[in-house]
């Protein structure tokens, strides 16, 4: 260690995502700063509408090497300072997972150092907390990604009930799919936001899936999201609205009324868990949290007296930051990733129990 290393608090943990289409790595000082942190995004999915797995996996391999050395350089210390490394080893792609594992597991092994295998939803959880010191559990936790929509109570850190979750397509998933059909760029959580606000939400109506009055928690989908229905909808609403596609005029409309649905039902679902809880502490996280307009109905849902936690935009997205402060709390719980860790495309959440159990 060289003499203006010494001055940093330990451990130094490097934290490195490849789940999908971010190859990212973070260094976090023991007081969990974000010492280095880069975050580099494929654009080369663009012309596909989506994420290519195999294009994501050979990207990787080829960044990850300048990304890892520009965090270092970004914290002032070598790989040789590195006193943890984690790693997210699922959910994902897989070929892309493998490359981050298989990156992080050789420079453990090769300097003796402990390795950590992060979840990468729980990574999203952590992300949220990052920015904030009073985003502590217990919360009721809202995971909205490309891949993944969960609801949760979060008792402590590692400690999770499972409430409520999509039967079929994600909630990033289908902004993706409906930006699509608008004829908007990938990824199409940002493009719809960007073309709803200059329309009028309730111009068209869309179906909220799963959300009806008069059901109570015991019913099967009381906590439950469905995306796939209310991307049909759209479809429908498209085909209605002309033969050749959306007329450009009625695209910022169609945005905005599947945008208001999409948070309609995220939100109430989530309000269902507050009053299930009785916990009006709400963190949400994952890449669809960036979204301000379900930002704002939370926090206009939640009253002055509820709490919102999210990340900025930046930690939002994949990062390697949240994978490093996540792999700092399993470090702390001595759980080590032995050696034949390897990556899951359906790691299971770890600590997250069912909702009957
Ligand atoms: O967490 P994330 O970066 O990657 C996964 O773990 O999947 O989430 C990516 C998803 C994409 O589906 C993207 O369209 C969506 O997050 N997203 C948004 C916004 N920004 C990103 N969805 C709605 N509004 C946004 N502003
Ligand atoms: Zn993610």
């Amino acid at each position: 260690m060289t003499g203006t290393t010494s001055a940093i608090p330990r451990p130094l943990v490097m934290g490195v995502e490849t789940s999908c289409d971010e190859t990212s790595v973070a260094v976090l000082g023991g007081d969990n700063r974000i010492l280095g942190h880069v975050i580099l995004s494929q654009d080369k999915h663009k012309v596909f509408g989506g994420v290519v797995p195999e294009l994501a996996a050979r990207a990787h391999l080829q960044k990850i090497d300048a990304v890892a050395r520009e965090a270092l350089g970004q914290a002032g210390v070598s790989l040789q300072d590195i006193d943890v490394f984690g790693v997210t080893a699922g959910p994902g792609l897989i070929g892309a997972l493998l490359v981050g594992v298989c990156w992080t597991k050789a420079a453990a092994f090769a300097l003796r150092k402990p390795l950590i295998a992060v979840h990468h939803m729980e990574a999203h959880l952590f992300g949220a907390s990052m920015d904030d010191p009073t985003a502590e559990p217990p919360f009721v936790g809202l995971l909205v990604s490309g891949g993944h929509t969960l609801l949760l109570y979060a008792e402590a850190w590692g400690r999770y009930r499972l409430l409520g979750q999509t039967r079929d397509d994600a909630a990033g998933e289908a902004f993706d799919k409906v930006a699509k059909l608008l004829g908007l760029a990938y990824p199409g959580g940002p493009e719809i936001e960007r073309v709803a606000a200059d329309g009028d939400p309730d111009r068209h109506r869309l179906p909220r899936p799963m959300l009806r009055g008069g059901q109570s928690p015991s019913d099967g989908d009381y906590f439950d999201f469905s995306f796939s229905g209310l991307k049909t909808a759209v479809v429908e609403l498209v085909r209605r609205l002309g033969e050749e596609g959306v007329p450009n005029a009625e695209r910022p409309h169609v945005a905005a009324a599947f945008q208001e649905a999409a948070v309609d039902v995220l939100a109430s679902k989530t309000m269902r868990a507050v009053e299930e809880t009785g916990c009006d502490r709400v963190l949400v996280g994952g890449g669809v949290s960036a979204n301000r307009r379900l930002r704002e109905e939370l926090k206009t849902r939640l009253g002055p007296e509820g709490r919102l936690f999210h990340a900025s935009p930046r930690l939002s997205l994949d990062n390697g930051a949240m994978v490093a402060r996540t792999a700092r709390f399993r470090f702390d719980l001595g759980q080590v990733a032995p050696p034949e860790a390897t990556a899951a495309a359906d790691l299971a959440f770890p600590g997250l129990t069912d909702r009957m159990s």
